[in-house]
């Protein structure tokens, strides 16, 4: 081997170092341009429209409301956040019957109040279960972890955006003093860690911050026989506005209350992604794109990897358990190891895309046979 390599002349030592830059540009150059393209840019406001959001939201005082708004809710927890300081409040979507997830997401990535001594909280969100039954259990599970929030509004696939805004309204009713709200489902893993980190680093004061995976120029389903049709009447442009996918995003505290103000003259009945980029958009703000965040992809595990990307969609409780295990056992990475962890898991997350079609593809077909 080391003959071979002493042997090389000069423009073979180039070809091989060509290739190897060719290699990292095509490799992770996509994910940069991606970035640079999807950036928020420095918004100048010359809208009256959207410049009078901004004054109202800056003006919002929820005090008033906060009795009228516990009303609202079967359990408002609204002293949740009154005597610390938080950092990063995390609010997870979850359905009243899956008991069992919220236990998974208790023992693995929300088990810690602190990143680097800036405080984070993790609620959990959910509306009304269609059986008496499930809502004993409810109950009983609020006694027991206190970190419930619970809207009286049915929690149905339809109500998800209501769901979304009665979030949104709790933030800045209860928890006003929180710097950063993230918004998560429950199938989501969330590296707390590195998004607190991440977001430390910031400018010192931000504002208008609404991050997440873009979702780029998406068309309203205009399918009548489908689930989640949006009529012409409801939403008649011809795209959604650039908005961060729903299953995991961050907002700061002045977005949220930017959301609120602007809230109203978005219908409900679009889907919650959607419906969150309208309202900010209405309010002037930007979301940015990171590549950090993985949308409903599942990234195929690898403990260096985990330790860098924010969010992976994890649905099966038992694999959570197993990478949590592994991920918190307190051993570090060393920047070559985080390298190939994210060459790794980026590689295999690529495969498994077409592994997915091709089952995708398979299914189809044999469905066309049963025909
Ligand atoms: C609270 O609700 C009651 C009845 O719904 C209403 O009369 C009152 O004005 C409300 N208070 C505030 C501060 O909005
Ligand atoms: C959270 O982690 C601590 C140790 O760091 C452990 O003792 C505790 O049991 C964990 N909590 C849950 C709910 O798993
Ligand atoms: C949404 O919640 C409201 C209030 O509980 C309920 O009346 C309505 O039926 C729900 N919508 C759907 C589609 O489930
Ligand atoms: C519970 O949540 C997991 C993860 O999102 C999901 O795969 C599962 O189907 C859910 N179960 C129920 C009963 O909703």
């Amino acid at each position: 081997m080391q003959l071979i390599f002493c042997r090389l002349r000069t423009h073979q030592w180039c070809f091989i170092l060509f290739n190897v830059v060719l290699f990292h540009i095509l490799f992770f150059g996509a994910d940069l341009v991606e970035e640079y393209f999807l950036r928020a840019l420095p918004n100048t406001y010359t809208d009256m429209k959207v410049l009078e959001a901004r004054e109202r939201a800056r003006k919002l005082d929820m005090t008033p409301l906060k009795a009228n708004i516990s009303k609202a809710y079967v359990a408002s927890r609204s002293e949740a956040c009154s005597n610390q300081e938080i950092f990063l409040l995390v609010l997870v979507f979850g359905s009243p019957e899956n008991l069992s997830r919220r236990n998974t997401i208790r023992e693995t990535w929300a088990n810690q109040t602190h990143v680097r001594g800036y405080g984070t909280l993790v609620l959990f969100v959910l509306g009304k279960p269609s059986s008496e039954g499930t809502q004993l259990e409810v109950v009983q599970e609020m006694e027991k972890h206190q970190d419930l929030i619970q809207g009286s509004f049915l929690d149905s696939v339809e109500n998800q955006t209501l769901k979304t805004l009665m979030a949104v309204e709790w933030a800045v009713t209860f928890c006003s003093r929180a710097r950063f709200i993230l918004k998560a489902d429950e199938e989501m893993f969330i590296n707390l860690p590195s998004l607190v980190e991440y977001l430390l680093n910031l400018r010192t004061h931000p504002e208008d911050i609404y991050l997440g995976r873009l979702v780029h120029q998406e068309k309203p389903n205009r399918d009548p026989q489908s689930h989640g049709f949006v009529s012409q009447q409801k939403y008649p442009e011809k795209y959604y506005p650039d908005y961060c996918s729903a299953t995991a995003f961050v907002i700061s505290q002045d977005v949220a209350r930017k959301i609120y103000v602007t809230s109203g003259e978005v219908p409900l009945s679009l889907p919650p992604g959607a419906f969150v980029g309208l309202c900010s958009k209405a309010a002037g703000v930007v979301p940015a794109h990171s590549s950090r965040f993985s949308g409903k992809k599942h990234i195929r595990y690898n403990r260096c990897c985990y330790k860098f990307i924010f969010t992976s969609s994890t649905a099966r409780d038992t694999q959570l358990l197993q990478e949590w295990d592994e991920i918190s056992n307190g051993k570090g990475c060393t920047v070559l190891e985080t390298y190939y962890g994210l060459v790794s898991c980026k590689v295999m997350t690529y495969l498994d895309g077409f592994k997915h079609l091709s089952v995708d593809a398979l299914q189809n077909e044999a469905l066309h046979f049963a025909d």
